[in-house]
C-alpha cells in the first residue's frame, strides 16, 4: 500500500473528546482551565517517553519497531509465501501478549469468515490461535486440523510459561506420532539467546526462529515477528501496519496535548482516574474491531495495574477495561453505563467509511415501525447507533469520547494500535510507575509450576496445598 501524503491524511485517526468536556457534560465534564491544568504533567510523560525511546532495558524497544525491521519484514513474508504454498492450516500457540494480537489483526483485516471460505477465495491457510489449555478445545482443534498439512507458530519470549508449552509438547508428539518431522512443521518465536524454545531448537537440529526482541514485552510486540508473521501468513500488508504506527507517531510528536491524541487520550484518563473512574469501557462500532478491545484490556491493564511508584511508594492505580461491542451491547451494557455509577469513561471507537454499506431494502409498507428503515444502509444504521449511544450518555452526564478511524485497513490499524501503546506509555509515565512489568501475572505463573511439581518450588508447592478451600465456607 503506497500512499501520498493527502492520502495519508485522508486517513488519519483522529480522537474527538467534545463528550468529555462541561461544554457538553455541564458540571460532570472538564473545563478548559482544568484540562490545560494538566499540560504540565502530560509535558514531562512526554518527555519521559521521548528520552527513553528505543531502550532495552527499559523495555521501550517497541517504540522503533516501526522503523528497524526492514530485513525481517522481508523474511516474514518470504516464509509467509512458503506457508501459504505447503500447509492448509495455520496454528499460534501463545497466551496473551502471544496471542491477542495475531488474533485481534486477523479478526480485524479479514473477512469475518475467513476460515469458513473456500481454500480460493482466502488469501492464505486456515488460521487458529490458541490462546489456553481448556482440553476440550485442545482436543477439538485436534478435529478440525489435519497435522501433515499444518504449520504450528509457537510464541513464547520465555518459553517457560505452561499453557504454551503444554500445547508445544501435545503438537510435538502428535508430530512424531505421525511420522512427520518437527522442524517442517514448527515455527518459533522467541527469545534472541536465551528460554526453553531456543535450547528446543538447538536439540532438533535448529528450528525456524523469529526474535520477540529484547526490549519488547509481550503486550506491545504485535508489531515484531510476534503478530507480523501470523499477519502476513494470512495475507494482511504488514509494511501497511507498520507504516500506520510510524505515521501516528509523528502525529503523537507534540509535547502539547491539544496537538498530540496519544497525550490527550492519557491525560484525559488520567484526570479520570484521579477522580476515582476506575472502568475504562472500549466500545468499537465494528465486528472487524472487537478483539482490539480484548488487545487493549490486556495493554491497559497490565500495564497500568501496579502497586507501587518507581521510587517504591505505595500506590494501588490503574484502571479496569470492560469490552462492549456497538451495537450489540447497546442491548446490554449501555443501561448500565448510562444511568449506573459515575465510575466509567467510554471510548468508542467509530468508522467513517465500513468496507461494505449492505443497502436496506424497501418493504412492509404497512408497517411504520419498519418500513421506515428501507432505501438507508447497514452502514447508516450502525453510524446512527453511534452516535445516538453518545448523545444519550452525554445527555446523561457520562464521559465519553471518540477515537475514529476514517476507514478499517491496515494502515489505521497501524495507526490505532500505536495510539493505544504511546498512551499506555505516557499514562504509565503520569503515574510514575513500572508501566513494563507485570510482577502479578508471574506470581500465578510461579503459582502453577508449583502446584504441578516443577522442581524448585516445593516450598511454595506445601503452602498451596495448604490453601484448599475451607469446608466450614463451602455451601
Ligand atoms: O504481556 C505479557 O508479558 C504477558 O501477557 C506474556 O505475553 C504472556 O504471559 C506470555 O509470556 P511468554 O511470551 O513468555 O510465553
Amino acid at each position: 500500500m503506497k500512499l501520498t501524503e493527502t492520502q495519508r491524511k485522508a486517513l488519519r485517526v483522529t480522537v474527538d473528546y467534545t463528550n468529555m468536556t462541561d461544554k457538553y457534560l455541564g458540571d460532570k465534564g472538564y473545563s478548559t482551565k482544568k484540562i490545560d491544568g494538566f499540560k504540565k504533567i502530560a509535558k514531562a510523560a512526554h518527555a519521559y517517553v521521548a528520552d527513553n525511546r528505543g531502550k532495552d532495558e527499559l523495555f521501550m524497544g517497541w517504540t522503533e519497531l516501526p522503523y528497524n525491521q526492514d530485513e525481517i519484514v522481508a523474511d516474514i513474508l518470504a516464509t509467509a509465501k512458503d506457508v501459504r504454498k505447503k500447509f492448509d492450516y495455520f496454528v499460534v500457540l501463545g497466551i496473551g501478549g502471544s496471542a491477542l494480537g495475531p488474533t485481534m489483526a486477523f479478526n480485524a483485516l479479514c473477512h469475518l469468515h475467513y476460515n469458513d471460505l473456500p481454500k480460493s477465495k482466502r488469501k492464505g491457510p486456515k488460521f487458529y490461535v490458541e490462546d489456553n489449555v481448556d482440553p476440550v478445545r485442545m482436543k477439538e482443534l485436534l478435529d478440525v486440523i489435519d497435522p501433515k498439512k499444518t504449520c504450528f507458530n509457537v510464541i513464547s519470549k520465555s518459553g517457560a510459561t505452561s499453557e504454551t508449552m503444554a500445547q508445544y509438547l501435545i503438537i510435538a508428539d502428535l508430530l512424531k506420532a505421525q511420522g512427520l518431522n518437527i522442524r517442517d512443521h514448527v515455527i518459533f518465536t522467541t527469545d534472541a539467546a536465551k528460554g526453553n524454545l531456543v535450547k528446543i531448537s538447538n536439540e532438533l537440529g535448529g528450528i525456524k526462529s523469529y526474535v520477540l526482541p529484547d526490549g519488547v514485552g509481550g503486550r506491545f510486540s504485535q508489531l515484531c515477528p510476534v503478530g507480523l508473521l501470523p499477519a502476513a501468513v494470512v495475507g494482511i500488508d504488514i509494511k501497511a501496519l507498520l507504516k500506520g504506527a510510524a505515521y501516528m507517531d509523528k502525529l503523537c510528536k507534540s509535547a502539547d496535548l491539544k496537538k498530540n491524541p496519544a497525550l490527550l487520550c492519557a491525560t484525559l484518563q488520567y484526570i479520570a482516574m484521579n477522580e476515582g473512574k476506575n472502568i475504562g469501557v472500549l466500545m468499537p462500532y465494528s465486528d472487524n474491531l472487537r478483539y482490539v478491545a480484548d488487545w487493549y484490556a490486556q495493554l491497559w491493564a497490565e500495564s497500568l495495574g501496579k502497586n507501587e511508584t518507581l521510587d517504591g511508594v505505595p500506590c494501588n492505580v490503574g484502571q479496569t477495561p470492560v469490552k462492549a461491542l456497538g451495537v450489540t451491547d447497546q442491548h446490554s451494557q449501555v443501561q448500565l453505563y448510562t444511568e449506573g455509577p459515575y465510575d466509567k469513561v467510554v471510548t468508542f471507537l467509530s468508522v467513517g467509511s465500513y468496507n461494505e454499506k449492505s443497502p436496506i431494502p424497501h418493504g412492509c409498507e404497512n408497517i411504520p415501525d419498519v418500513s421506515f428503515l428501507g432505501g438507508h444502509t447497514m452502514e447508516e444504521l450502525i453510524q446512527a447507533e453511534n452516535k445516538a449511544t453518545a448523545y444519550a450518555l452525554t445527555k446523561a452526564g457520562r464521559l465519553n469520547y471518540t477515537i475514529n478511524l476514517p476507514e478499517v485497513n491496515a494502515f489505521t490499524l497501524g495507526q490505532l494500535l500505536f495510539l493505544f501503546e504511546l498512551q499506555t506509555a505516557y499514562a504509565g509515565a503520569m503515574f510514575n510507575i513500572n508501566t513494563f512489568n507485570q510482577p502479578g501475572v508471574e506470581a500465578g505463573k510461579k503459582a502453577t509450576f508449583a502446584l504441578l511439581g516443577k522442581p524448585g518450588y516445593a516450598e511454595q508447592k506445601k503452602e498451596l496445598d495448604k490453601a484448599d478451600s475451607d469446608p466450614a465456607y463451602v455451601v
